[in-house]
């Protein structure tokens, strides 16, 4: 299946996802031996609306490792035309006219979809908006897991902080949707649960789930504890126990020894500094993955998959 696109997660099947991983593992053999030059002839620009030092810093990392160049502008939301009034779709049609992939970080959720639909070269979502998605982020994370654990099957896969928003969590839940045997644990406060578009794509696939407000009774059962913010700012009013959300060492003494801790990073609160020295801590493992996946997309994009 040919992807023009990267837009969101489900657009990935299992063999796309298998030849993407492998393609990773390649790459991370490329970096070793200091980069490539086989894509010296591709430009990709970076167009972020929004901060981001994981994506931004891997995607232009992974463009220089494939031995191309990378076009920028520091936070487009003040530096590009958008700030006099020029749509979206505009900027994308004129940018593309100097690069051959554009990944783009937005403010709107479809932000990602609205620019595909006018752009002749690939669009590459980097995040859009708040509750839309993050697939590259679902990608290089479900890698991880790969890298880890060594199967995607018959997983227990707790996703805990503010869901609702959460785009790199629903990126995921859709991709953990594709193999047997899965069961996932979404835990948050009410007010910052998982959406029901992504438990009607879950009860769609037969995907076993289960909604709960703190870890305690099902820590012992996970074989990845998926971390996000809490976004408690959000919620000023709300008096909510936070420490049930927490992952520190008190966690760490009740998770399974072979059991993983990811975060698609920046933490605040909800892992404690004292759980990094721990195996189980994968996060730092799992942001270096970003440049290797990251290359395997740009390349699969270059060669038309
Ligand atoms: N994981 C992630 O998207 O991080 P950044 O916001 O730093 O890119």
């Amino acid at each position: 299946m040919k992807i023009n696109h990267i837009v969101e997660t489900q657009q990935f099947t299992q063999p796309l996802l298998m030849e993407l991983f492998d393609r990773a593992n390649l790459m991370k053999k490329i970096v070793a031996r200091g980069g490539t030059k086989d894509y010296e002839n591709k430009i990709m620009t970076s167009l972020f609306y929004q901060q981001s030092t994981r994506t931004r810093f891997s995607f232009e990392s992974a463009m220089y490792r494939l031995g191309g160049k990378v076009i920028t502008t520091e936070q487009a939301a003040f530096f590009s035309s958008e700030i006099t009034g020029e749509h979206l779709e505009d900027t994308i049609q004129i940018i593309a006219n100097y690069c051959d992939v554009i990944v783009l970080r937005h403010l709107e959720a479809g932000g990602a979809k609205r620019a595909a639909s006018v752009s002749p070269v690939p669009i590459i979502n980097a995040g859009d908006g708040a509750g839309g998605q993050h697939p590259t982020q679902g990608l290089l994370d479900l890698y991880t897991i790969f890298s880890e654990l060594h199967t995607l099957n018959g997983l227990n896969v707790a996703f805990v902080g503010s869901l609702d928003n959460g785009r790199t969590a629903r990126s995921l839940a859709y991709l953990l949707s594709k193999f047997s045997r899965i069961k996932l644990y979404f835990v948050a406060p009410k007010e910052m649960q998982i959406k029901p578009d992504i438990l009607e794509h879950l009860d769609e696939n037969n995907i076993i789930y289960t909604l709960s407000d703190s870890l305690e009774g099902i820590i012992d059962q996970i074989d990845v504890l998926y971390q996000t913010r809490f976004e408690v700012e959000r919620f000023p009013n709300v008096n909510f126990d936070y420490s049930k959300l927490k992952t520190d060492t008190s966690v760490l003494q009740k998770m399974k020894y072979d059991s993983i801790i990811m975060h698609p990073m920046p933490r605040d609160i909800e892992i404690s500094h004292s759980v990094d020295s721990d195996k189980r801590a994968a996060y730092f493992r799992q942001a270096k993955n970003g440049l290797y996946v990251r290359m395997a997309l740009l390349s699969m994009l270059f060669d038309g998959n």
